[in-house]
């Protein structure tokens, strides 16, 4: 199973409860999806009958979402650069990609270059205090004993530091909604598709010797226990903009 595959049975499960509300806010004929991972955004997006541009940094996500969605144009493309012209797209939708770009500011400018006047973006991240799918990984890799350094995003636990941040980049109208639900899932699994993922967070997890793991894995079974039956609390924020 390659890390794209991985992804795609286990996080974009999880990703997918906030496409229907990012699509409401920004669904347009010209559409950029934006981080587009194994397709989410894009293929509902493509059923809903928008003309999506889908682009990613990772090749092995491109390379599954290109096989998946034929009537899509896949693109290779590292924000905060974008290979596009002025005034593209009629919408952005960026479902859990400004959590993974350092350059937040860098970004967001280069989103608001590339969409039309009048045009929206919708952008989703976690609210990390309140993510306990992943955070039971990074409290088992602590109880295990094992150095592990999150990145944290300034804007991360605080929305009125990020609509202010889209303001700073020209879009007008910035809002933030907050959403919470379960996130219900074969514990076995999650385990199996988090670590082969092997994302930026945890991948971690893989680089220790095999005792190393089994010890996270004893602590990531106990701690994600009481979450067996109704699932993982897990929250998001999700901005949205007009050019
Ligand atoms: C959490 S995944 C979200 C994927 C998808 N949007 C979804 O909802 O399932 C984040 C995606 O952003 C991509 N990514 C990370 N940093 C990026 C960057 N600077 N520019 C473009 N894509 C990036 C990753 O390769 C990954 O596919």
């Amino acid at each position: 199973m390659t890390n794209a595959e991985a992804y795609d049975r286990g996080f974009a499960q999880l990703s997918s409860h906030t496409v229907g509300p990012l699509l409401v806010r920004a669904c347009a004929p010209r559409l950029l999806d934006v981080g587009c991972g194994t397709g989410v955004v894009t293929a509902a997006a493509l059923a809903l009958g928008a003309e999506v541009t889908a682009v990613d940094a990772d090749p092995g996500m491109l390379e599954l979402i290109a096989r998946r969605h034929p009537y899509a144009r896949v693109r290779q493309a590292t924000l905060p650069e974008l290979p596009f012209e002025d005034e593209q797209f009629d919408a952005i939708a960026g479902n859990f990609i400004i959590n993974h770009v350092s350059d937040t500011a860098g970004a967001l400018k280069e989103l608001h270059r590339v969409l039309r006047p009048g045009g929206a973006i919708a952008l989703t991240w976690w609210k990390s205090d309140e993510m306990t799918a992943t955070s039971v990984f990074a409290e088992a890799i602590a109880a295990a004993g094992v150095p592990c350094e999150l990145p944290a995003r300034p804007f991360e636990d605080d929305p009125g530091r990020f609509t202010a941040l889209l303001a700073a980049a020209g879009f007008a109208h910035a809002a933030v909604e907050t959403m919470r639900w379960r996130h219900q899932v074969d514990l076995t699994s999650w385990w199996t598709n988090v670590v082969q993922t092997a994302g930026p967070r945890f991948a971690v997890i893989g680089r220790q010797p095999p005792d190393v793991v089994a010890r996270i894995k004893d602590h990531y079974t106990r701690l994600a226990a009481p979450y067996a039956c109704e699932g993982f609390p897990v929250c998001a924020y999700l901005a949205h903009a007009t050019r």
